[in-house]
């Protein structure tokens, strides 16, 4: 089984364009889960475009499981430290972007990386870093303790007929795995291109918001969730 995690930024995204109540992110999760999602992922960049910090804490209080996305500033690693989210996923951040480009430069950012993961281990939070399919950044990753990492398919989603995009993410998966990393991957998966990322080998989480948030304003978020369950499901079980 391949486990879904709903990104719900984007609800907040529709909240903050006119700062009012609705619609409720908490609620929003809870409708994810009903709809079939085994976790809730939350993004809270520096700027607060979308998600608020109260946001993170009232879906802390329902998710089953929190993925807690977060830029590695000592900001973000402290708040992580009071909410004790699930898993934390350091991704980078750039306040110009539209949504986050690519994974961690994690050569360069090799003695904050440290700092971040022990730190949030030793708040009880396992750690997830956003690479790209790349074997040096895997072997990094692994040295930096980290419990997963979520692979980039960003470069896939642009190019999903891409053989080579899907050649290399199926050998990062199977690299980290082989170092005893968790995979997860995620970024620019749509109901139509899922499957063969589904697929990859070793994989125990995709992470989807976008295109479940955006499917949900024609058919509700319920029912979004359990049509991209579906999908997965659907992938997993022609897998030849
Ligand atoms: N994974 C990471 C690390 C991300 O930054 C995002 C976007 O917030 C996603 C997954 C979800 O991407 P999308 O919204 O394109 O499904």
């Amino acid at each position: 089984m391949v486990k879904l995690g709903v990104n719900i930024d984007h609800v907040a995204t529709l909240r903050q364009q006119r700062r009012e109540a609705e619609p409720d992110v908490a609620e929003a999760a809870l409708a994810a889960i009903r709809g079939g999602a085994d976790g809730i992922t939350v993004h809270l960049r520096e700027d607060r475009r979308h998600i608020q910090d109260f946001d993170v804490w009232a879906v802390r209080e329902i998710a089953p499981r929190l993925n807690f996305e977060m830029a590695v500033t000592d900001e973000m690693v402290a708040f992580a430290c009071r909410v004790k989210p699930d898993f934390c996923c350091l991704v980078p951040e750039r306040r110009e972007e539209l949504t986050t480009e690519g994974g961690l430069n994690v050569p360069l950012m090799r003695e904050t990386l440290l700092d971040a993961v022990k730190t949030l281990q030793n708040a009880g939070i396992q750690v997830s870093l956003f690479v790209d399919p790349e074997i040096s950044h895997l072997d990094m990753a692994h040295q930096l303790g980290a419990d997963f990492v979520e692979l980039h398919t960003g470069q896939y989603a642009m190019a999903p007929e891409s053989e080579l995009c899907i050649k290399q993410l199926k050998a990062a998966a199977s690299y980290g795995a082989m170092l005893g990393l968790g995979i997860n991957a995620g970024h620019g998966l749509k109901y139509g291109n899922v499957a063969p990322i589904a697929r990859l080998p070793h994989l125990v989480e995709l992470n989807i918001g976008h295109s479940i948030v955006s499917r949900a304003v024609f058919v509700g978020l319920e029912t979004a969730v359990s049509e991209m369950k579906d999908r997965i499901n659907g992938a997993l079980s022609s897998r030849i």
